[in-house]
């Protein structure tokens, strides 16, 4: 076990204030989104081909936004084996609201209890695919404050994403993730250099809120993100040249070992990297543009603006970054592809999967682009550097032996027919908000440890028991020999160009 117990070494300012671990819960089944095409009758590979999609994760009437984070939180506290005592901010991000007044944050106190820690700053931020992201930046800027008090931040990004029937169905998906965050971080967030972007949108929301389900205009969402995309960078990239001396090379994707996108699904995220390689092309000097992009000279002069549906400019610029979107942005897309858009913890699980395919040693040193985008709309751009100090025992080696079990927990779900997902989707329909109200759904289909909801009682408290644990401390000891990795032709399986490049 490393030293995660307390920050007691920690005198005077705190340094290399980051994310220390990392815990990732999805749904202990799945439908197939090959079978779902089928039963959608829509034609073969739009789900797979078209929007890069593998697996859809997703829950029955058990589990609920309180349950997924109440999981998640419980895992991160065994794993690390830090006491609650020792958490002072806990900051939740989610869209899938239950009450309007009562916040997730208060329902996951009940896991201090014991502790006696009612102590705990933070509650719940909500912007669409963002809170995740709002509460990182809070519990980071709260231990980097003269607020803090010594002890760790824990972020919970929870949601359940479920669509209407229709074309976004097939981008659903749910999730929860919690990180640890504190000083000595693997995962240092880079300072100075954050932007944002935000403006007002009806490109996806919940008006109604006896629903799940958002109003969407999809191709706006689409043309949102993008846009957001490129106001982030441009910003980012400013701010990167400002701490720059005059002779070093502008801003670009060179200077990043990864990049690491919100999900909603992967398509969407192998085009961004075109989109970022688009916009290096267009800050590049008269010079070297021949040198590097020889053969795209014709699109010089496109305005970033002109082209969010500009079909040649998205295969000229898909085809230019295929190699870096294979080598940077890939490996993070495991649980998107697997599990689907789980709304705010999806970039997280981005993190999650980049570090899941990777080696303490190969991580060590490296830096990380991540760009958060919430409907409405809410963007950020951040940056992270990996710490080299990745010996036996460090911080480093126990974030990515923690992640190691991702892909046998994901080939251990369950594969269940369209037909009875399309059903659960029926009932979590007929019975959102109901009370008094008394789930169906199978307890024995969860994972052990996972926390499900018993009942609602007529005053809509709901109740909430746990599966019992099979221990995950020894995470580290679980093989990642090759019959444990999620097959690469489940692994976006597809080829994510479009047919015709
Ligand atoms: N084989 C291969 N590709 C196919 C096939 C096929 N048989 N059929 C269609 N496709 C391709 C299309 O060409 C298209 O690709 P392109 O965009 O590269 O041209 C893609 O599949 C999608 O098909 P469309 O018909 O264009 O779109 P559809 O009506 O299915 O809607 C959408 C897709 C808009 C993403 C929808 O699923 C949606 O609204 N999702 C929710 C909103 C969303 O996720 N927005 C993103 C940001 S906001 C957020 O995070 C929630």
């Amino acid at each position: 076990m490393p030293s995660y117990k307390n920050n007691s070494e920690c005198k005077g300012w705190p340094k290399d204030v980051g994310i220390i671990a990392i815990e990732v819960y999805f749904p202990s089944e799945y439908v197939d989104q090959g079978e779902l095409e089928t039963f959608d009758g829509v034609s073969k590979g739009k789900y797979t081909v078209g929007l890069g999609q593998t697996k859809m994760g997703f829950s029955s009437d058990l589990e609920d936004i309180n349950s997924l984070c109440l999981t998640a939180l419980s895992h991160l506290m065994e794993r690390t084996g830090v006491g609650y005592e020792n958490i002072g901010r806990l900051e939740v991000g989610t869209e899938t609201i239950v009450d309007k007044s009562k916040s997730v944050k208060s329902v996951l106190m009940q896991l201090f209890e014991d502790s006696g820690n009612t102590d705990v700053e933070g509650i719940d931020t909500t912007n669409a695919c963002y809170g995740g992201t709002a509460a990182l930046i809070n519990a980071v800027n709260w231990v980097e404050s003269s607020s803090w008090d010594g002890r760790y931040a824990v972020v919970v990004a929870g949601d359940i994403a479920v669509y209407a029937k229709g074309a976004a169905r097939p981008t659903g998906g749910a999730g929860a993730v919690a990180m640890l965050i504190g000083p000595h971080a693997p995962l240092v967030l880079e300072s100075g250099l954050r932007s944002s972007h935000m403006c007002h949108v009806y490109d996806f929301y919940k008006p109604d809120l006896s629903s799940e389900y958002p109003v969407v205009d999809g191709k706006l969402s689409i043309q949102c993100y993008l846009s957001a995309l490129d106001a982030c960078y441009r910003t980012f990239s400013r701010k990167a040249n400002a701490r720059k001396d005059s002779a070093a090379s502008p801003m670009s994707l060179e200077e990043m070992d990864a990049l690491l996108f919100h999900s909603p699904f992967c398509k969407l995220v192998q085009k961004s990297v075109g989109r970022l390689a688009f916009n290096d092309f267009l800050n590049a000097s008269v010079e070297e543009v021949p040198r590097t992009y020889h053969g795209l000279e014709a699109f010089r002069d496109k305005k970033l603006e002109d082209t969010y549906f500009d079909k040649d400019v998205e295969k000229a610029f898909l085809s230019y970054s295929q190699d870096i979107f294979l080598k940077k942005t890939k490996p993070s897309l495991l649980l998107a592809t697997q599990v689907g858009n789980m709304y705010t913890p999806s970039l997280y699980g981005g993190l999650a999967s980049f570090i899941s395919n990777n080696t303490g040693e190969s991580l060590a040193g490296k830096r990380v682009l991540l760009f958060s985008y919430g409907s409405g709309l809410a963007a950020t751009m951040f940056s992270l550097r990996i710490t080299d100090d990745v010996g036996p025992g460090s911080r480093l080696s126990e974030l990515v032996s923690s992640l190691s079990d991702l892909h046998s927990r994901l080939n251990s779900r369950t594969e269940v027919q369209p037909h009875v997902f399309a059903e659960t989707m029926k009932l979590r329909e007929e019975t959102h908000h109901k009370a008094p109200y008394t789930p169906v759904g199978k307890v024995e289909s969860l994972f052990p440890g996972t926390w499900y909801l018993t009942q609602i009682d007529e005053a809509h408290r709901r109740q909430y028991k746990r599966r019992p644990l099979i221990s995950i401390n020894n995470a580290s000891s679980v093989s990642s020999s090759s019959s444990n990795l999620v097959k690469e032709s489940e692994f976006m399986s597809t080829d994510l160009l479009p047919q015709d490049v």
